[in-house]
């Protein structure tokens, strides 16, 4: 990852400062309204965090103790933390036999009369199959929360990422494609009483100035980091772009390969990405070593499966065994180098010493 602050941002930023009240500023509002119409969504409320977003939406969505959010057990584990900071019970299916998401049909046989969400997740910047999931959701009264943390801008069926749904959730950390260049959430929705709760939500349950409503949160981006991010809203796009160049590079550069294994191609109804280019090898960690005798680095999102995390082990019971790809995934997933910026030349250097290695 490189994260970008130009000189267009540090304007923003320093006017921003100067200008506006330093929290719940004009920016913020600017931005969610920018946000929600980039995802072709009614509202957006901003957060502190992705993390925030995905607790603050599941919490506006009434959904809490008693209740359980299906989810991924292969993401980052902020995603089912934040069920279990609203109070409900997450619950894990495994991923597709030959990708990276939530397999809609291995979900269905986990959903209970307790299920009142599911939550897939967008790995990588690469959208689930969120036709499947909407099929089995529907007739259940069952909400689809989408974690949209890495997939900014990513589409799916001709919609972007955001609108596909219930309620989104968004990061922009400072690795992911777009960025606040600092913590900051975003939740994005058509329900208006979802988006009111949450706004309430985020600013200590507040219904008015010194009156409250919920017990709530101080979880507001800051008015500078909304500044900034309406500046990377804006260059999205093309630094999307430019991520599904370098990973059709990769792709083609890789494709004789043989110590690895390309990411599923795309179908033609997704649009993915690739906030991170992950190729699978059985002999991963000689081959991030040889890559770093090179001096290229390679990391490994994610090496433990979120139900072999200790809590989750001490506090559910899983174990080697509970979800079998996602384990097989977390000892052979390398994410290779990209970034909007990266030259051609970086790509062709990767693949060569990837290819190097397979006949090694
Ligand atoms: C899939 C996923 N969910 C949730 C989060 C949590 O976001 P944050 O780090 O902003 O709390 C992240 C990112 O870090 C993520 O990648």
């Amino acid at each position: 990852m490189r994260p970008v602050v130009d000189e267009e941002m540090l304007q923003a930023a320093m006017y921003s400062l100067q200008n506006e009240k330093l929290v719940m500023g004009e920016s913020v509002f600017k931005f969610e309204e920018e946000f929600a119409r980039y995802c072709g969504a009614r509202y957006a409320v901003s957060t502190g965090s992705g993390t925030a977003a995905l607790q603050i939406a599941l919490q506006s969505m009434q959904i809490g103790q008693t209740d359980e959010v299906l989810t991924s057990p292969f993401s980052f584990f902020a995603t089912s933390n934040a069920v279990i900071h609203a109070g409900a019970q997450p619950r894990f299916a495994d991923v597709e036999d030959d990708g990276f998401n939530l397999d809609p049909s291995k979900a269905d046989s986990k959903l209970t009369a307790r299920t009142r969400a599911i939550m897939p997740v967008h790995l990588y910047g690469q959208p689930a199959r969120m036709d499947e999931f909407r099929d089995l959701a529907e007739d259940k009264g069952i909400s689809i929360v989408e974690d949209a943390c890495q997939a900014h801008g990513a589409e799916y069926d001709g919609r972007r990422v955001g609108s596909l749904g219930h309620v989104a959730c968004f990061s922009f950390y400072t690795s992911k494609n777009m960025t606040v260049c600092g913590d900051g959430g975003m939740i994005v929705t058509n329900d208006e009483g979802v988006a009111d709760a949450a706004r309430s939500f985020r600013d200590c349950g507040r219904a008015s100035k010194y009156t409250m409503s919920r017990i709530g949160y101080t979880s507001r981006l800051n008015t500078v980091n909304a500044a900034i991010g309406r500046v990377q809203l804006r260059k999205l796009d093309s630094w999307n772009k430019a991520r599904r160049r370098i990973a059709n590079m990769y792709r083609r550069a890789l494709e004789e390969a043989s110590a690895v294994t390309l990411p599923p191609a795309e179908m033609p109804k997704e649009t993915p990405v690739y906030h991170l280019f992950v190729v699978r090898s059985t002999r991963r960690d000689q081959l991030a070593a040889h890559l770093e005798r090179n001096g290229i680095e390679a990391a490994i999102h994610y090496p433990v499966p979120i139900h072999l995390q200790a809590p989750y082990r001490a506090n559910y019971g899983y174990s080697e065994g509970s979800f079998p790809v996602s384990e097989k995934l977390a000892g052979q997933v390398l994410s290779l180098p990209i970034h909007p910026a990266i030259s051609d030349e970086e790509v062709r250097t990767v693949s060569q010493l990837i290819s190097e290695f397979s006949i090694e």
